[in-house]
């Protein structure tokens, strides 16, 4: 059956076809894409939604874990908090995965944020304890300040000249470029090797951008399109620049950040050509080369050496471990370790159990199974389940993300679907009623929508109930 295309006698199940435009946005909207950032003003907690995060005014416990990560957002931007933790506990649902993710964009981008899950330190190849240091070293960041001789200006000319092949008899190659610069002071024509033409077509680069290239390494950057070229529309993608000032050929101060992660991986791997083959070639022969500790000191000397000459600043980020509880014992004795290292970043982690055993140690039991000596190094938040009316302004906000046109009544009816079961029912519910409203011709979601659909899905409550205190759909035998 070919659902979805406009034949006159639709199927009963099949959906209008839907435009390019709209499922392709439907795509990349993931459980978070409406968090946006805490919603802080100087003042406190932001009364409206404005940044995906419900908190409003009135609920007092929302604004105090708001306000708490608010606080541990500045203190991670003064560079305050590195090498101590925020522990977010809280019952499945509460916004403890929202928070952390609300945080790295409070953060902006160029603080590094390295999210993972308890349970992914497990492998059979790497060691867990390697899994979490690697996460540890992506998330400090460094600003390397370096200053280059550069060629910077606005592309007033742009010629390959191209010779015969020498090699073989076919066709031609580019044997230089001619590249004419132009700033406020002059103007400048440069013959520049093949690769860089490469570079260029890589860029996407034309007559009328503004373009630096860095005289030792032949990169090639595009800043802008020129402001002479400026168009007179309202809205476009393009960036204008102005020319630039002074000579074509200066020195330029150019920020780059990196990480250590990122650091320690370029130094592991052989060093071998540019070109796909080779490094094709060394994934297949060595396979993955490890980052020794040996190493990693290396990296930490050279970069400690660039910070004392302040050619380097380290930007300490943020590890955010969901799930902490997955870790074992020995995770959580090097955490310990790693948060008192010298270069350690913040850590945030989150945890929906409460009193549970300490995975490798079954005999401990530790609130939220983290063993207590970890448990007092960190900061406690606790984020409560939401009431009706906050459930029911998530539910608003949901459906604005997904495009969804909610009809009377039927805000009221999920929050309360959300209050009795959780508020992840209720945002599990609002697509599938739309799909039923798409179904019955409407463009909105009535109240008739959510019924049937909450008839036909359980939530984990019900479902629960249904399999009874002995545990199985057949009189409590067991399968
Ligand atoms: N205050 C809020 N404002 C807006 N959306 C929220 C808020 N709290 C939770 N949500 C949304 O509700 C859903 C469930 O929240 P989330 O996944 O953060 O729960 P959790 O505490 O991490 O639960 P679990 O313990 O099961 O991992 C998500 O889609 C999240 O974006
Ligand atoms: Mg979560």
């Amino acid at each position: 059956m070919k659902a979805g295309t406009s034949s006159s006698t639709p199927a009963h199940n099949s959906l209008p076809p839907p435009t390019s435009s709209s499922s392709a946005r439907a795509a990349r909207i993931a459980s978070h894409s409406h968090i946006k950032g805490l919603g802080l003003t100087p003042e406190g907690v932001a009364a409206g939604d404005a940044a995906g995060f419900i908190g409003q005014n009135n609920a007092r416990e929302v604004r105090a874990v708001l306000l708490a990560c608010g606080v541990v957002v500045d203190l991670i931007k003064m560079r305050k908090f590195s090498g101590r933790a925020l522990l977010l506990a809280g019952a499945p649902g509460t916004g403890k995965t929202a928070l952390a993710l609300a945080i790295s964009q409070e953060l902006g981008s160029k603080v590094p944020f390295c999210p993972i899950v308890g349970s992914e330190v497990y492998s059979t190849e790497v060691k867990k304890t390697e899994v979490l240091s690697e996460t540890f070293r992506r998330a400090i960041g460094l600003r390397i300040k370096e200053t280059k001789e550069v060629y910077e200006g606005e592309v007033t000319e742009l010629t390959p000249a191209e010779a015969e092949n020498p090699l073989s008899g076919y066709g031609k190659t580019v044997s230089h470029v001619i590249v004419g610069l132009k700033t406020v002071r002059g103007t400048k024509q440069l013959r520049l090797d093949p690769s860089i033409y490469e570079a260029i077509m890589k860029e996407k680069i034309v007559v009328g951008d503004v373009v630096y290239i860095e005289q030792q390494t032949g990169a090639v950057k595009r800043v802008g399109r020129s402001d002479a070229y400026a168009s007179s529309y309202d809205l476009e993608a393009e960036t204008y620049v102005p020319l630039p000032k002074g000579d074509v050929h200066k020195r330029k101060q150019l920020v780059q950040d990196v990480t250590l992660g990122d650091l320690d991986a370029a130094n592991a791997r052989p060093q071998g050509g540019q070109d796909i083959m080779s490094v094709m070639g060394s994934l297949v022969r060595s396979g993955r080369t490890e980052v020794t500790e040996k190493l990693r000191r290396e990296v930490d000397r050279v970069v400690k050496g660039y910070v004392d000459q302040g050619v380097a600043e380290v930007v300490p980020g943020v590890v955010f471990i969901d799930e902490v509880h997955m870790l074992d014992i020995e995770c959580f004795t090097y955490l310990n370790a790693l948060l008192e290292s010298p270069m350690a970043p913040t850590v945030v982690l989150a945890t929906n159990r409460g009193r549970a055993s300490v995975r490798g140690a079954d005999d401990l039991r530790s609130p939220h199974g983290v063993p207590s000596d970890l448990l007092d190094r960190c900061l406690i938040v606790k984020t409560d389940t939401y009431n009706r009316e906050q459930i029911a302004k998530v539910l608003q906000l949901r459906a604005n993300v997904e495009g969804l046109k909610l009809g009377p009544g039927v805000l009221d009816r999920l929050s309360a679907e959300g209050e009795k079961a959780s508020l992840r029912y209720a945002l599990q519910l609002l697509t599938p009623a739309s799909i039923a409203a798409q179904l019955a011709g409407r463009s909105q979601i009535e109240i008739e929508d959510v019924g049937e659909m909450n008839e036909l899905f359980l939530d984990a409550k019900t479902s629960a109930r249904m399999i009874g205190e002995d545990g199985g759909y057949d009189g409590g035998r067991a399968y």
